[in-house]
């Protein structure tokens, strides 16, 4: 039997739900296309005139948004109405780690999987494919069917489910979502595979299109996640070797990546891995060796996440070493709080850890980021202003500009790649610090044929690149 697809859902109008299906939308103007959600405010986000108000910054997202929404991509809290109408559902819901009880800091916790399958269960009707976009543990599909299966309303309701991970990067989603690497459909349904191989087909070649069965598909996502920040992990352990013994990461990396089995891409060193997902997918992958019995296997995707967390914190001991051991009272200007450029995503941003840590030692933080409000990252912080002084929340101040942040630091801080960043001059902006002052370039955005002049007390540190 083959499915005919005229109307879809995603339930979950988030950082993958919102671009996802703006491109199917945008790609196939024959199909209706609903996003829903339970939080109203997104909801309301998303069909906010002001374009510049949508709730996920992507660069060229909001073309696509003016051109589909209210036309076939409609965003909308009527999440039972919205399945009811529609032959394909997708689940693009937060999949956090478990905060409590079993597997708890490992285990995904599912209930917002669980509770869309549920969802589903009680309003669709007819032939409903299922189609798991979140990341899930491998075998959540079974959970999946058993929901539906014990939940359904309607006896003559049927499903085929489907997993079809997402692998888009946030800053660069519209890109990889119109020209994927791949796109995976696991699956037992040939109908269903179908079906959805053929929404993708409008744009997506052929040969790009991967069929696995299901369990495959599952746990491919978690293992592309763990080895994109395995690498992550280790260029970084080699940034630090580097500072010791005089060699340059830059050069370091370049050497290796030339090799076509290593791969250039994926080998810059920074200040650790951020973003929603590396962390809770190898905490998630550690979670499922263990259950299975491979301990040897967990302990290794255990050192990426320690590599990760020690980068952080040997980024933050050096500042306030350089700073002659003491950051207390002085002022220490943080340039980017998002996890990477091109987003205002600051889930796990090395930002977060670092601030932490400063805050702890006695700094004033001056903190810019082009995207992100501030109160988003006072919220990110609250965790340290409120449990260990009092008083920290004084010391946070959100800066407007990036010349508005200088003025007075002690030491900047450069912590995500914002285009905005490599344009700053150095020499003349830094006039405007306090003398000895420092700049710690964790991103590479000062090149070394600038030539800064250092000799008004302006060191600046790379990442490594300079002996300690
Ligand atoms: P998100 O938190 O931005 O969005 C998830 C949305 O789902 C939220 O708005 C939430 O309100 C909504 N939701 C939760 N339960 C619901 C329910 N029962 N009914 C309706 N709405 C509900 O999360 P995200 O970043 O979009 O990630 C979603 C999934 O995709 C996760 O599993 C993540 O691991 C995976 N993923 C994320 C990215 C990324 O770049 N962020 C990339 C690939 C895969
Ligand atoms: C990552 C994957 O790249 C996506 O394929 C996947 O779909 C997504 O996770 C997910 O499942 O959420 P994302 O986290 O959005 O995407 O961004 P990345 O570009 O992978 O960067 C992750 C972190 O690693 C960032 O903090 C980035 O600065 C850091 N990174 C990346 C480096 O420090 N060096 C690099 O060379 C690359």
């Amino acid at each position: 039997m083959t499915f005919k697809v005229k109307t879809i859902c995603c339930i979950g109008a988030g950082y993958v739900g919102g671009p996802t299906m703006a491109i199917i939308a945008d790609r196939c103007p024959e199909l209706m296309v609903l996003v829903v959600d339970i939080n109203k405010q997104k909801i309301s986000d998303w069909n906010n005139k002001d374009l510049s108000k949508l709730p996920v910054y992507e660069p060229g997202l909001s073309e696509i948004i003016e051109r589909c929404r209210n036309k076939n991509l409609f965003f909308t809290t009527k999440i039972m109405e919205s399945i009811k109408k529609s032959d394909m559902v997708f689940i693009s819901v937060n999949t956090p780690t478990k905060e409590y009880g079993l597997g708890a800091g490992e285990a995904s916790d599912l209930r917002y999987i669980e509770n869309s399958a549920r969802e589903i269960a009680s309003a669709a009707e007819g032939h409903t494919i299922v189609v798991e976009k979140s990341t899930i543990p491998v075998k959540t599909a079974e959970v999946i069917k058993k929901i539906l299966a014990s939940n359904q309303k309607k006896s003559t309701s049927t499903f085929s489910v489907l997993s079809s991970p997402e692998f888009l990067a946030e800053g660069n989603a519209i890109e990889d979502l119109e020209n994927p690497s791949r796109v995976l459909i696991g699956g037992e349904c040939t109908d269903a595979i179908e079906a959805l191989a053929n929404i993708y087909l409008k744009w997506v070649k052929k040969e790009k299109i991967l069929k696995t069965n299901i369990w495959s598909s599952e746990l491919s996502k978690l293992s592309a996640n763990a080895f994109l920040a395995q690498r992550v992990s280790s260029i970084n352990s080699i940034s630090a070797l580097c500072e010791k013994t005089g060699a340059n990461i830059n050069e370091v990396s370049e050497a290796i990546g030339m090799d076509d089995r290593i791969g250039a891409k994926f080998l810059n060193s920074g200040p650790g891995f951020g973003g929603s997902c590396f962390k809770k997918d190898i905490l998630n992958l550690i979670y499922i060796c263990k259950y299975y019995g491979l301990h040897e296997a967990a302990i290794y995707w255990e050192n990426v996440i320690k590599i990760n967390e020690w980068q952080q914190k040997r980024i933050s001991d050096l500042v306030v070493n350089k700073l002659f051991g003491t950051v207390i009272d002085k002022t220490i200007g943080i340039l980017g709080f998002s996890f990477k450029a091109n987003t205002n995503d600051t889930r796990e941003s090395p930002a977060i850890n670092i601030c932490k840590n400063l805050l702890e030692e006695g700094a004033f933080l001056n903190i810019y980021d082009p995207k992100v409000e501030g109160d988003k990252i006072k919220n990110n912080l609250k965790e340290v202003i409120f449990t260990s002084n009092k008083k920290n929340h004084l010391k946070i101040s959100i800066m407007a500009s990036v010349n508005e942040l200088v003025k007075n630091c002690d030491a900047i801080i450069i912590l995500t790649e914002w285009d905005e960043f490599k344009s700053i001059d150095w020499s003349n902006l830094s006039k405007s610090m306090r003398s000895p002052s420092w700049i710690f370039d964790c991103r590479d955005i000062i090149k070394e044929d600038e030539n800064i002049p250092t000799d008004n007390g302006l060191n600046i540190w790379k990442l490594g690149c300079d002996r300690k």
